[in-house]
Parts: C-alpha cells; structure tokens; sequence
C-alpha cells in the first residue's frame, strides 16, 4: 500500500458569511483563540503523518501563502526583544523549506473543480484531503483516524459523523454497509440529499482519502448539486471500481464556515487550553447565566 504523503487543503472560498471581516482578509485567517483556522488543519495533517501540504487558493488569499513563509524581520524583533518563548512557538509551527505548494482556483466552480486543481501537484499517488472550514477537536484529529483505517482497507476512505436526519440537505450523506475494522463500507454516496432520500444519517465531514484515479473522473465530471462540480458526485463515479470505507469520527468537529459554529470553537479551544482554561471558564459562564446579557440580543 502506497502511503498517503500528501494533503490538499481548498482555501479559495470567499467567506461570504464572515462580511465585513473577510472583505480584505481571508476566511481561513480568522483566528480560533490564537491560532489561525488553517493552522488547525494543517496540525492535522501533519499528526496525521502528512509531509506535504498543497494550498489551492484564490485571489486575495496572499495572506495564507505569507503566514507559512518565515518572518525573518519578525524573528529577528523577538530575538532582540527577549522574546524566545514566542521565537520557539513560530520556530516549532514552521513548515520545512518545499514542503508547501500552491496552486489557484481561477473560478469558484466548486470542491470538486478545487481538489482537480491539484492534479498536477499530487501526481500518481493518494491523498488527502482536509476542508479546513471543519475543525476537528478531540484526543486525536480526524484525519489521523481516517488513517488508520486506510492502513486496514487501502482503497479510498471518507470520514463521517451522524447528523441530525433534518439536516442532511447540508452535506454529502453516505449509504451504511458491512463493518469493516473501525469503519464500515460506503453502498452510496449523494451530495446534499433531502432527508425523505439521504441513504442514511452519515454525513461526509470534511476529511478524505482518495486515489488518484478520481482526478480523471474530476476532469469530466458533470455540474451537481448547486450548479457546482461536487466531489462527492466523482467519488459516487469511482465507487464504480474502487471501494470507499467510512471511518465515523470519535471527536467533534466544528463548522468554522459558520457563525456558531465558529464561536463554540473559540470557546471549546480556550477550555481546552491549560494557560486560558482558569481565565475563561468564570467568565464564560457568568455570562452564559446572566440574564441581562440574552435579553439585550439584538
Ligand atoms: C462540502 C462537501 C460535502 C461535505 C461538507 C462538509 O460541502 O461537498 O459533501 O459534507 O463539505 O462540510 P460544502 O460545505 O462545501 O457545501
């Protein structure tokens, strides 16, 4: 079995729901405590066993390319400063020199049109692929769990969850099949089913495994589920000859594409934070308890 070496991370979304804050910045950029969301996706993957990291971006996503590039007149300050505590912090997140590239979605034509995009970067191997919106939390990351169920199976592996079963128009839903190992064998795969059709409850969350053969069925694939090129719909292809495993997620993953999702990140991430933990917890409370805070909601 050949090992997944490879990530690709889509990040040319514009973050429409994050107005006026992604006007000039990023969605990717915003900061979970103090952290940027990318860097959450890009720990993952390397815990994960990842050496490589492949960034299909956007216009005015220069911001992303310069945040994984070293800062030498930033080093160069906090050295002087004193400041070695935040040196080793930049020093231990940094990439090693090659190990990112990036390439531009020039139309926004969907996930499906994005992971094509990497084609060329990927090459004959597999790969992941990490939705950097969903951030997941938990004693290990999501793609990591993933992983061990290729190293069983091979083939192509889906992460899953279950959501609510009124909610499966928001996703891409598999069909359950045999157990296999952790996991189980996906029957069927549709993208954004209303709930009197989603094969199941099990829905695609953001964490894939794929051999590269989906690449071809990407550069072919017919427009979906809101008029976009959706990956789901060439996984659904390649189900045809290649076999797909679910691997359900044992932590918890935030959607960080959406408001609530977003702030319950920040607020789960500083809990679990040793040196914010005792800072955040009463204060966080009080005001979850305070009536006068919800009864001035706008
Ligand atoms: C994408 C995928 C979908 C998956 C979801 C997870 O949808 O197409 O299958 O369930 O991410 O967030 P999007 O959220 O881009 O509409």
């Amino acid at each position: 079995m050949r090992k997944v070496r490879k990530a690709v991370i889509p990040v040319a979304g514009l973050g429409t729901r994050f107005l006026p804050a992604t006007k000039s910045m990023p969605k990717e950029m915003l900061t979970i405590v103090d952290r940027p969301v990318i860097q959450y996706a890009v720990d993952e993957a390397l815990e994960a066993g990842i050496d490589h990291i492949i960034f299909v971006t956007g216009r005015n996503k220069e911001a992303i390319e310069d945040y994984f590039d070293i800062q030498p007149e930033l080093n160069d300050t906090l050295r002087r400063a004193g400041k070695s505590k935040q040196l080793a912090e930049l020093d231990k997140l940094q990439l090693p020199p090659g190990a990112v590239s990036l390439t531009r979605q020039q139309s926004p034509d969907g996930l499906g049109h994005a992971v094509w995009c990497a084609r060329d970067l990927v090459g004959h191997e597999p790969f992941a692929v990490l939705l950097p919106d969903m951030v997941s939390h938990g004693r290990r990351g999501c793609l990591a769990g993933a992983m061990d169920l290729y190293a069983e199976t091979g083939g192509n592996v889906i992460s899953v969850e279950e959501c609510d079963p009124a909610q499966t128009h928001k996703y891409g839903i598999v069909g359950k099949g045999r157990a296999v190992g952790t996991g189980f064998e996906v029957t069927e795969m549709v993208e954004k089913p209303e709930p009197a059709v989603a094969p199941s409850n099990s829905y695609i969350n953001g964490r894939y495994i794929l051999q590269p053969e989906i690449f071809a069925l990407l550069g072919n694939q017919q427009r979906g589920a809101g008029n976009e090129i959706q990956l789901t719909d060439a996984m659904h292809r390649l189900m045809e000859v290649q076999k797909f495993y679910a691997a359900p997620f044992d932590g918890r993953m935030f959607d960080c594409g959406s408001k609530d999702g977003f702030i319950q990140a920040n607020v789960a991430f500083a809990l679990a934070r040793a040196d914010i933990r005792d800072l955040v917890l009463e204060p966080i409370t009080e005001m979850v308890m305070a009536k006068e805070i919800r009864s001035n909601a706008a």
